[in-house]
């Protein structure tokens, strides 16, 4: 419903500066465009001095409520809380380094579960871990019809000895969306955590870890109208219990001591302006969404904001890419993989006969940005058997209309009929 109901997406494009040029972005999934408001938090943190943290100074000070803002716009966002957020350059480094933490106390004899569906991001930082520890590898599969990552083959990869469960909540290829509480109640199971990357989820649904039964949830911020900064966020109980390697100096306070080396303290600046910006897309909500109205946009926490802005966003979402795949639906030749019941807006597909560069390069040359490859899903693509070339991949964010899908649609016509 482009431009219906309380989600004005012409109001939305226009508060991003490099829509402007006209192109299409479906891209997304790979890193979004960033509105003015982040441009200028960013600016504005340079702008007015910052300095490192710690100091007897007020730009010091500055950057140490840049600090706690960012942590509690993050928590507002996938509803976690401040003292839980850790943040790392990208959510590859963050996987790596809780990898690292955790599996300091797995012994051999352990094993960990973690799925063909998921970004290399959320696979292989486990698996060279658990090379290390001498720890079994599980696999859940997908299901490589329908896409889908059935939640019930866990009750069999999941073991007395079973120390992780690593799951992706929506996959950046093929945009399925797994019963993430279902599986990570049987990870808890026996007593074994569940790493959830949330990186492609996160821009496209409302989030509450607790009720995704995620210990560790990883989001970046540049996948969300954000800069170029990651966040892992769990219970401090949590992390209380997990030693990273780190500096002799450095804090050994949680979330600090997870944190290597000095901040990017304009990012974080830019990423809490992009969780407000996420927060005012349709702070009342959607036309029919299950958020309550009743009170005013104002009176209302972020967090109450943010989810019913992300309701109408998933709403919105939804509807354009209901166009995107009948639109697809009708071109013989394109090939689309995966038709989860539940994913993210997120098509990947082949046009038979052609490379998907040269469908890229095609669509390229008239303003349409997609993505080609395997965006990293590579076991996925392995499994399919698109490796090394992957396939095409059109995502919708809440910044992109109809006239985008459009202009995919009428690119693919002129090669897919
Ligand atoms: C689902 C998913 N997980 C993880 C990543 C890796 O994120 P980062 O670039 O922050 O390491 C990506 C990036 O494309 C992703 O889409």
């Amino acid at each position: 419903m482009p431009g219906s109901g309380s989600f004005d997406v012409a109001a939305v494009r226009a508060l991003y500066p490099a829509l402007a040029d006209g192109h299409a972005y479906l891209d997304g999934a790979a890193g979004t465009q960033v509105p003015d408001s982040v441009i200028e938090a960013i600016a504005a943190a340079y702008r007015g001095g910052i300095g490192n943290l710690g100091g007897t100074f007020a730009a010091s000070g500055r950057s140490v409520a840049i600090v706690a803002e960012a942590r509690a716009a993050v928590a507002d966002l996938v509803g976690g809380v401040p003292e839980g957020v850790v943040f790392g350059p990208s959510a590859t480094a963050l996987a790596y380094r809780i990898a690292d933490a955790l599996s300091r106390s797995w012994t051999a004899g352990d094993d960990i579960v973690v799925s063909r569906l998921d970004h290399d991001s959320n696979v292989r930082p486990w698996i060279q871990a658990a090379g290390r520890a001498g720890v079994t590898v599980q696999w859940a599969e997908p299901d490589l019809v329908t896409g889908e990552l059935p939640a019930a083959q866990y009750a069999e990869l999941v073991g007395p000895r079973t120390r992780l469960v690593a799951v992706t909540a929506a996959s950046n290829a093929i945009g399925t969306r797994p019963d993430v509480a279902a599986i990570a109640a049987f990870a808890h199971a026996p007593g074994a955590l569940c790493y959830v990357d949330g990186v492609h989820a996160t821009p496209h649904v409302p989030v509450d870890i607790t009720a995704l039964g995620a210990d560790f949830y990883a989001t970046s911020a540049y996948k969300w109208s954000g800069p170029h900064v990651a966040a892992a966020v769990a219970a401090p109980e949590l992390l209380e219990t997990v030693w990273p390697d780190k500096l002799a100096p450095s804090s050994n306070a949680v979330p600090w001591r997870f944190e290597r080396g000095t901040l990017p303290f304009a990012d974080l600046a830019g990423m809490t302006a992009a969780v407000d910006h996420l927060a005012e897309l349709a702070p009342g909500g959607s036309a029919g969404a299950s958020v309550s109205v009743g009170a005013s946009a104002a009176a209302r926490t972020r967090r109450e904001r943010v989810l019913a802005s992300m309701t109408a966003v998933e709403a919105y979402e939804s509807a354009l890419f209901t166009r995107l795949l009948g639109g697809l639906a009708g071109l013989d030749r394109v090939i689309l993989y995966g038709k989860a019941a539940r994913r993210a807006p997120t098509a990947f597909f082949d046009v038979a006969g052609m490379s998907p560069r040269a469908v890229a390069e095609h669509l390229a040359a008239r303003g349409v940005n997609v993505w080609d490859g395997d965006n990293y899903a590579y076991e996925l693509c392995t499994a399919l058997g698109l490796e090394p070339d992957g396939a095409v991949r059109a995502g919708l964010v809440h910044y992109n209309d109809a006239s985008d899908v459009d202009r995919l649609l009428d690119g693919l016509a002129e090669i897919a009929r």
